[in-house]
């Protein structure tokens, strides 16, 4: 069975939550490689609501193993939280949860640089920690979790750093610094007691279990650090480029891998950052109310636009995509018009990929090509013969657009509200027909 890549193709909250829950049925092993717990990826079961931050959503399937890769930055405080919630909800992980032994922690210092850096110069980020501990992890000053095997190196380890964020809070930001390096040790110790058990060398794990593996993407191409729009981005390879960094793996193991990208029918970003199709009046508005459109983190609402085909279509190129799952149809049933960016005018130059360059995304005046609206509910359907002929359209341009084939859309957050576009994919052996 070949294995599955998941990943966002534009600005993360593509819904891949649902989609992994769906698909992950037919996977042994799920696994979470890059980011932290500025994910919320929100699954709908028997009317019962999660949101997972850190662990993989594939692990709420009870015959599921779930792996926390070495790509990913962990707060264990974070991760407690979610093992005991869902216990509280009847599904114990601990025996199926797996974490990499060279994955480093998000501390409480992360957290509070991350909100430091934000005053200074704001991206908009979840305040989480992530881009600290990344910078800590590159700067070679991380704290992996194998590191608190050694309790007494741990706590030198952990005073140094603290020292060194005192140092940055008190003399470049002129704030008073109030953590406190015991209670950090504590707890972090306490934690780790209570889950040591599940810490291992994943990369080994996968390399013995190599068939079967669902790898889930969290956030979306355009926030990856070297392929998206920076500095408006994430601190990790959100992109199919995560892989192999982000588990162990060595490139090769990826070649029979199919890899999916979620994209919504429309596009939508948290944060900071250009966002060439935005919609600042009512448009935007209509469709951040009717696609519920709120950070399911940090509860921020969305900047809301049209879907953008050049942005896409570069997410497709970036991850060499065999397929686009299209999410939220739905949410456009009631618009006259709908449009889609088909090209970029940048200074009067039309181009049709995405600039690396800030300033030339900045200027960007998005070309769009304008289709019928289907002013027909498409919520919930599960058959591609009720959809309307103006969805399938609009379908059959973004294929021809981004040349991937649209194989399934989402109709609606809960498992069962989609349907197939494909009867048989190229690659039928992943498990769906
Ligand atoms: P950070 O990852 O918290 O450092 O935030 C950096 C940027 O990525 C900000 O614009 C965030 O809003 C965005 N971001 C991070 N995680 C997610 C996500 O899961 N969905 C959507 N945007 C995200």
């Amino acid at each position: 069975m070949e294995n599955l890549v998941i990943l966002g193709a534009q600005w993360g909250d593509e819904g891949k939550g649902k989609i992994v829950d769906l698909l992950s049925e037919n996977y042994s092993v799920t696994v979470r490689y890059q980011g932290g717990s500025n994910a919320g990826h929100t699954v709908i079961v028997n009317d019962q609501k999660f949101i997972l931050h850190l662990l993989p959503t594939g692990i709420l399937h009870n015959e599921v193993i779930g792996v926390i890769a070495q790509g990913m930055v962990l707060d264990l405080e974070v991760l407690e939280s979610e093992i005991n919630g869902l216990i509280e909800r009847g599904i114990d992980v601990r025996e199926r949860l797996f974490i990499s032994d060279r994955t480093h922690l998000v501390l409480p210092y992360h957290k509070l640089l991350d909100k430091l850096f934000e005053k200074k110069s704001s991206i908009g980020t979840t305040l989480r920690g992530i881009g600290p501990a990344y910078m800590f992890k590159f700067g070679r000053k991380g704290i992996r979790i194998s590191d608190l095997e050694d309790a007494e190196e741990f706590r030198l380890k952990l005073k140094e750093n603290i020292e060194f964020v005192r140092e940055i809070c008190e003399k470049v930001y002129c704030e008073t610094f109030e953590l406190n390096h015991t209670s950090i040790y504590d707890s972090t110790m306490r934690i780790y007691e209570s889950i040591r058990e599940m810490v291992r060398d994943v990369s080994a794990f996968l390399l013995d279990n190599s068939e079967g593996i669902l790898f889930e993407g969290a956030q979306g191409t355009l926030l990856d650090i070297d392929m998206g729009t920076y500095p408006f981005v994430t601190s990790s390879n959100s992109s199919a480029l995560g892989l192999s960094n982000g588990t162990g793996l060595p490139p090769k193991f990826f070649n029979n891998s199919f890899f999916l990208g979620i994209a919504k029918a429309y596009t939508t970003r948290v944060g900071e950052g250009p966002f060439p199709t935005e919609l600042k009046g009512e448009e935007g508005d209509r469709l951040r109310d009717l696609g519920g459109e709120y950070g399911s983190t940090t509860g921020r609402p969305r900047r809301c636009g049209w879907l953008d085909l050049v942005a896409l279509k570069y997410s497709a190129r970036v991850n060499s995509l065999d397929g686009l799952i299209i999410t939220k149809p739905d949410v456009l049933d009631t618009f006259e018009e709908v449009k889609v960016c088909v090209a970029y005018e940048i200074d009067g130059e039309r181009t049709d990929t995405l600039p690396a360059s800030l300033s030339r995304l900045e200027r960007v005046k998005p070309v769009y090509r304008t289709f019928k609206g289907w002013k027909k509910s498409t919520k919930g359907i599960t058959r591609k013969e009720e959809l309307p002929a103006e969805a399938l359209e609009l379908i059959s341009f973004v294929e021809e657009f981004t040349e991937t084939k649209v194989v399934m859309l989402s109709t609606g957050p809960k498992r069962n509200e989609y349907l197939w576009l494909t009867e048989t994919l190229q690659r039928t052996n992943a498990g769906y027909t």
